[in-house]
Order: C-alpha cells, then sequence, then structure tokens
C-alpha cells in the first residue's frame, strides 16, 4: 500500500492487526478522529461563524478565562467518545469532575482525557491551537468508571495524541509503537499520512518558555535559560527562542525540529506553585509521545510518566523536548536548588 493513500483509519486498523484486540481501541481512536474533523472545520471557520469567537465569560476549574470554541469542542469530543459504548469515563480541562457516559450508551474499556483546546488564548488571533488526548485502560470491572480510572501513572496510558489546527491540521498519535502524524486533505476530509515514525532530534538548537516570568524561577532554571542564552553551551552559540503560547504548537515545532519547551514552576500565583499546565491532559499525553520519539519529559525532578497523580486538575512543572536538553536541564536544576 502506497504510503501516500494511507489515511489515519487504515494506520488505526493495521495498528489493530498487530496490537491484536477486539477493535475497541479502534473505535475510540476512529471518534477522536471524527471529533478533530468536526472542531477543524469549526476552528477554521470561527472569524466567520456566528457567534463562535470571543469568551463565555465563564472561567474553568483551573481558573482560564473559558472560550466559546472551548466549550464547542468540549462538547464534540465528549458527544463522540460517549456515543461508541467503548469508554467507561472521561475527564476535560473544562469539566470539574469526571465525565460518566450517559445511561443510553454501552459501557467500555477505556479511559480518555483530554484538553479539548488548548491555547485558547490564541483563538480570537488566529494562532495555531490543538487538542490534547490521553487513553487508558480502565482497572475497575465494569459499569460506569471512576476517578481511580482517571489516576493512573502516564507510563500505562494505552495511547495518546493531539491535533494541532494550524495552516493545515495534523493529528499525531501514538499506540506504544512509534509516532505518527497525519495531515487532513480537506478535499476528502481524511487525515493521510504525512509524517512517519516521527523521531525527534537527541539535542535541538530552540528553547521554549514565556521569560517574562524569569524573575520568578528557581536558581536552577535561571541558570539553564542563562547558559542556553550564551556561547558556553553544546553549540557554542545562543539557541533561538520560540514561544508560540500554545503548548501543542510548541511541542509540535520543536518534536519535528529538535528543543525543549518549559513551563517549570514559578512563584508567581502561589496557587499554582507548580507552573500552569496539567498533568492528565497536557503533560502525561504529550510526554508518552516526546519518549516514544525519542525524547524526554521532566518536572525537572522526576520522569512525568512515572508521577502518581492525586488530582485531576494536578499542575506539574513540565520540561520536554530533546532529551539531551531535558537531560541537561535536570542537571541545572540539581546544582542550583
Ligand atoms: P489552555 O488554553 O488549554 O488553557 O492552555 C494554555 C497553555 C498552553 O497552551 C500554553 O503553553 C500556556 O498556556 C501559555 O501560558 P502563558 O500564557 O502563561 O505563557
Ligand atoms: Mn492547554
Ligand atoms: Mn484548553
Amino acid at each position: 500500500m502506497d504510503d501516500r493513500l494511507m489515511t489515519i483509519e487504515r494506520h488505526i486498523i493495521e495498528q489493530q492487526r498487530t496490537h491484536g484486540g477486539k477493535g475497541d481501541f479502534s473505535a475510540v481512536l476512529s471518534q477522536i478522529v471524527f471529533a478533530a474533523k468536526v472542531v477543524s472545520a469549526q476552528v477554521a471557520q470561527a472569524g466567520l461563524a456566528e457567534n463562535i469567537l470571543g469568551g463565555t465569560g465563564d472561567t474553568n476549574v483551573t481558573g482560564d478565562d473559558v472560550q466559546k470554541l472551548d466549550v464547542f469542542a468540549n462538547r464534540v469530543f465528549i458527544n463522540a467518545l460517549s456515543y461508541i459504548g467503548k469508554v467507561c469515563v472521561m475527564a476535560s480541562e473544562e469539566e470539574d469532575g469526571i465525565i460518566l457516559v450517559p445511561d443510553k450508551y454501552p459501557k467500555g474499556d477505556y479511559v480518555v482525557m483530554f484538553d479539548p483546546l488548548d491555547g485558547s488564548s490564541n483563538i480570537d488571533v488566529d494562532v495555531s491551537i490543538g487538542t490534547i488526548f490521553s487513553i487508558f485502560k480502565r482497572l475497575t470491572k465494569e459499569g460506569d468508571g471512576t476517578l481511580e480510572d482517571c489516576l493512573q501513572p502516564g507510563y500505562k496510558q494505552f495511547g495518546a495524541g493531539y491535533v494541532i489546527y494550524s495552516s493545515s491540521t495534523v493529528l499525531v498519535y501514538s499506540t506504544g509503537e512509534g509516532v505518527n502524524g497525519f495531515t487532513l486533505d480537506p478535499s476528502v476530509g481524511e487525515f493521510v499520512l504525512s509524517h512517519p515514525d516521527i523521531k525527534t532530534p537527541k539535542r535541538g538548537k530552540i528553547y521554549s518558555a514565556n521569560e517574562a516570568y524569569y524573575n520568578y524561577w528557581k536558581p536552577g532554571t535561571k541558570a539553564y535559560i542563562d547558559h542556553l542564552k550564551s556561547d558556553g553551551n553544546a553549540h557554542k552559540k545562543p539557541y533561538s527562542l520560540r514561544y508560540i503560547g500554545s503548548l501543542v504548537a510548541d511541542f509540535h515545532r520543536n518534536l519535528l525540529k529538535g528543543g525543549i519547551f518549559l513551563y517549570p514552576e514559578d512563584t508567581i500565583d502561589p496557587k499554582k506553585p507548580t507552573g500552569k499546565l496539567r498533568l492528565l491532559y497536557e503533560a502525561n499525553p504529550l510526554a508518552f509521545i516526546v519518549e516514544q520519539a525519542g525524547g524526554y519529559a521532566s518536572t525537572g525532578y522526576e520522569r512525568i510518566l512515572d508521577i502518581a497523580p492525586a488530582k485531576l486538575h494536578q499542575r506539574v512543572p513540565l520540561i520536554i523536548g530533546s532529551k539531551d536538553d531535558v537531560l541537561e536541564y535536570e542537571e541545572f536544576a540539581r546544582k542550583n536548588k
């Protein structure tokens, strides 16, 4: 089969053939693909469609201003994943508690947690945004899933991925057998294999961080960033700073080109001592992807995928990307406590 004609549906079926299984996981992934197409269509016309731009005036459980597109995307993913009867529980950045599947649908073996729209502050200014998703097998036996099903360490993920809604819409996912990217061909409405077997460079030349917070970072973080901006680093010249403010967009560029993304802990907001990003539906899925592509993700002190979650919307410092860069950050964090 010519790769150019390798649609994501065919790729999922091929993965299922190698994994074995009844096809339930494939059904979950296929619904995520469907939901991504629906959100992509809405994002593409956000500037034109009636009342889809702007804020709702609400704030979500993690204190972010909720955009209308956040709410739309959230509903699309919840409805698609409820409908298929293969999911027992969900969690979303936009919902305070766990999300149960309505009684009219069967319950399945999978747990799906997602950030339905990442980078929402960029929606109204036409900058890339995304969706991030994480899939586990349930721990409980049957019926409705529970919080326990959601609070599993990242290394137990069954699959993970993200969608970036940008100049094109790209869906990148892994089921533990490497990382592949698919670009939506709007003329046929199919995601087609465009980035086979993604591997991220061991060391990059790019760093992504919001330097406005420099004065509120720990000494180790400051020392590391100063190191990147000097000619004393591995490249003997400063790294480039690229920061879009959408995690998915910054992550995707660094995954393909090499680089390190940092959202470290800071002392700006006592309510967020461990940084802004959330473990279950931002750090864990991207950590799964980056490790499958040969990179690494850390809090600066421990591997993201080893963290045993305590709360649904738990925040963690996220240092993620090219392995040598992230390991070097850990050295600075250790030496400059
Ligand atoms: P979300 O829109 O899902 O709340 O995520 C926004 C996050 C992430 O996308 C990005 O990396 C980060 O917010 C940017 O935060 P700062 O504006 O503090 O740099
Ligand atoms: Mn987000
Ligand atoms: Mn979000």
